[in-house]
């Protein structure tokens, strides 16, 4: 598929519009567009939920009042991004054909209601879509105001009806050909769940099976593959009446931690998307962790999903304020709307969105923020930050479509995470895959180093460094993938429960994997699950360090040893090893350390690659760099996410692009500031 790009020269600002809750107040529509452009925003999303409003009864459109408002969006200057309107459905069709609603895990079949209720599966779900987006594609497809397709919203959930059963068996019937190869992926014999027939095969419930691991993964891989194939469905009109337009679907996080959306496999979703965009709300100022620390979180999911497709994504929708469904729904303090604004594009988002425009009235989200409080004023602060965004985002214009280049790459994979959710062992509690790597990632960014989150799929060659802690479930051809990385001259590092079961989540026979054992000069016994307040220690280059959670008990047979347990009953015992492999090295952390273990660690590395040689500004930590380039100059992005002022040193000299100033030397950015400093190459 070839890669299209927003044709709009603007960075993005803007959000989701809501005009179809308004139709019946239009002194509110008429103000919309004279706020619009006070906010300085210049895109909007109109359409999602609004099938209501599109199709009120069976086969009859109403489509003036989107017409009305995609024109005066246009006349004033804006684009729009238009949604099909699948994430939720009118009534009168739940009622008419209650096949496209959902059923549950425990096969309850859900009533009207709600959103993302329905089946991915249901021939008429899929009809009625069909003909709805061909008519939205008909009449506006061509429209000059429309800049991209955001289709349905935040996909999401499975459905277990009869008819979504019948595509889950034909889909591993296509996977696995035979029950005899279906029963030894998902090792039928145990608990005596061999399979004799097709129709045999359920989805995993609560009320029957859920401890088939083979299984469980599988039903995880058919879900993704089946709401990828409801988005290829509803974009057919699309790319026939409009192909030039870019399409995306808005992707999600799991908020508390802000680690990846866990139950669709987005590495998988983005080969399907011209454009990656997702919707972000980290908790600012929450009362668990330091800003600097939610930064680092946001960077690297950031950084996950623009490394999806190595090219600018979008962030479709923030909040300018707070939400609506954190514990506590706090509200930016001021500053944090332009810092955390910036935060988005200097990780490669070309784009500032919010939810949403304006506060609705009524409803479960008529507290979440918005750039347009029910007060209607544009006085209020909210509104006159969102402003200062918008125009920071036009002095900034330049960096749109700019690139980040990353030497280093941490790999992230769905299925991974999947696989060890499910393993019952080690400590549920524990686990934590995605806040692992995001505290290896922690050690590049308090040192500005960019890196990449790359899945599996992708190409691992250009980097220097592959950072693939917990990769418990490994195919052999991953493992050929690695071994081929570090044989080539790549540096690899690895860690605790890594390399134990295949792609069905079988555990490898024979011990560890053999070319693991020769990539890292280890062979791997035993993995030592510690209770949340067991301690050890491990010593490395003469400073000890606190490890808890997992402890590797492992042999040594080429590799060098960087470091020992203190305590225990492996006390002495290799904790981190080195090995040289190939043309490359690879390294192998056994224990779950504390972070400064990680930094110092990756200190050596990074002095060794050469990795952080470029860096050009000193500062504390809690400042944050982060660069894009284009081809005659690049951009730094100098953003404090402390609540002290903070010196920063510039080593060279550089045209600040938001107060138009040269800056050198010494500056002091004040909380949460932020500057945009570019630099011809
Ligand atoms: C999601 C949805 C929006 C809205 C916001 C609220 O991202 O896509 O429709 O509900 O959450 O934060
Ligand atoms: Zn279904």
């Amino acid at each position: 598929m070839i890669d299209k790009t927003v044709a709009d020269n603007r960075l993005l600002h803007g959000g989701d519009y809501n005009p179809d809750q308004w139709l019946d107040y239009p002194e509110i529509l008429k103000d919309d567009l004279r706020l619009m452009k006070l906010a300085k925003a210049n895109t909007f999303t109109l359409g999602v939920f609004a099938w209501s409003a599109l199709e009120p009864t069976e086969g009859e459109f109403q489509f003036d009042w989107l017409d009305e408002r995609i024109e005066a969006i246009y006349q004033m200057g804006g684009r729009v991004i238009l949604a099909t309107p699948s994430g939720a459905r009118p009534a009168w069709m739940s009622k008419k054909y209650p096949e496209v609603l959902r059923t549950t895990e425990n096969r309850m079949k859900m009533l009207h209601g709600g959103r993302h209720n329905h089946c991915f599966s249901s021939p008429i779900y899929r009809e009625k879509v069909a003909i709805i987006n061909r008519k939205l594609a008909e009449r506006y497809g061509n429209h000059p105001a429309l800049l991209m397709w955001h289709i349905s919203n935040e996909y999401s959930g499975d459905c277990h009806c009869e008819l979504c059963q019948d595509n889950f068996r034909n889909w591993l019937k296509k996977k696995y050909g035979t029950l005899d190869k279906l029963n030894h992926a998902w090792w039928g014999p145990f608990w005596s769940h061999t399979i004799t027939d097709w129709l045999e095969v359920e989805s995993p419930s609560s009320i029957g099976e859920s401890m088939v691991h083979g299984l469980n993964l599988d039903w995880k891989r058919f879900v993704t593959d089946q709401t990828i194939d409801f988005y290829k469905h509803e974009i057919v009109p699309l790319r026939e009446i409009s192909p030039s337009i870019p399409i995306t679907t808005n992707f999600m996080a799991d908020t508390h931690d802000l680690i990846p959306f866990q139950s669709l496999n987005y590495s998988e979703f983005a080969k399907h998307v011209d454009i990656v965009s997702w919707d972000c709300y980290p908790a600012w100022h929450n009362d668990w962790e330091e800003t600097k620390d939610l930064a680092a979180k946001v960077g690297f999911i950031n950084d996950l999903y623009r490394s999806l497709k190595q090219q600018p994504f979008l962030i479709m929708e923030s909040t300018p304020s707070g939400v609506n469904w954190h514990d506590v729904n706090k509200t930016k303090r001021p500053g944090m709307h332009l810092l955390s604004s910036m935060q988005f594009i200097a990780h490669g988002s070309d784009s500032v969105l919010y939810f949403q425009w304006r506060k609705s009235r009524g409803s479960s989200e008529k507290f979440h923020g918005a750039v347009v409080d029910h007060d209607n004023s544009e006085t209020n602060r909210v509104f006159q930050e969102v402003s200062a965004v918008g125009g920071a985002l036009e002095k900034i214009a330049e960096v749109k479509g700019t690139h980040k280049q990353a030497r280093v790459a941490i790999v992230y994979d769905w299925e991974n995470n999947w696989a060890l959710n499910d393993a019952q062992g080690f400590s549920d509690s524990t686990k934590q895959y995605p806040q692992t790597l995001q505290k290896h990632y922690q050690s590049f960014w308090k040192k500005d180093i960019s890196v990449d989150i790359v899945t599996l799929n992708q190409e691992l060659a250009s980097y220097d460094l592959v950072i693939a802690p917990m990769l418990y479930m490994m195919s052999l051809d991953t493992i050929s993938k690695l071994e081929n990385y570090v044989a080539n001259g790549g540096t690899l590092v690895s860690s605790y429960i890594s390399g134990l079961v295949n792609e069905t989540d079988l555990a490898h026979l024979s011990g560890w994997p053999a070319t693991l054992k020769r990539i890292f000069g280890i062979d791997v016994k035993e993995t030592d699950t510690l209770y949340p307040k067991d301690r050890n220690t491990l010593t490395y280059n003469g400073k000890q360090y606190e490890i808890k959670d997992y402890c590797t008990i492992f042999e040594r047979k080429e590799a060098n040893i960087l470091a020992t347990y203190m305590e225990d009953f492996y006390q002495e015992n290799p904790a981190v090893v080195e090995n040289c492999y190939g043309k490359g090295k690879a390294y192998f952390i056994g224990a779950r350390t504390e972070q400064a273990f990680l930094d110092d660690f990756y200190e050596e590395l990074q002095k060794e690659g050469n990795l952080d040689s470029e860096r050009e500004i000193l500062h504390k930590e809690g400042v944050s760099v982060q660069r894009r380039d284009s081809a005659e100059c690049y951009y730094l992005f100098v953003m404090n996410f402390t609540e002290q002022k903070q010196a920063v040193t510039l080593k060279e000299s550089f045209f600040d692009l938001l107060t138009q100033e040269i800056k050198q030397e010494q500056i002091e950015l004040l909380p949460y500031e932020v500057r945009v400093l570019k630099r011809e190459k």
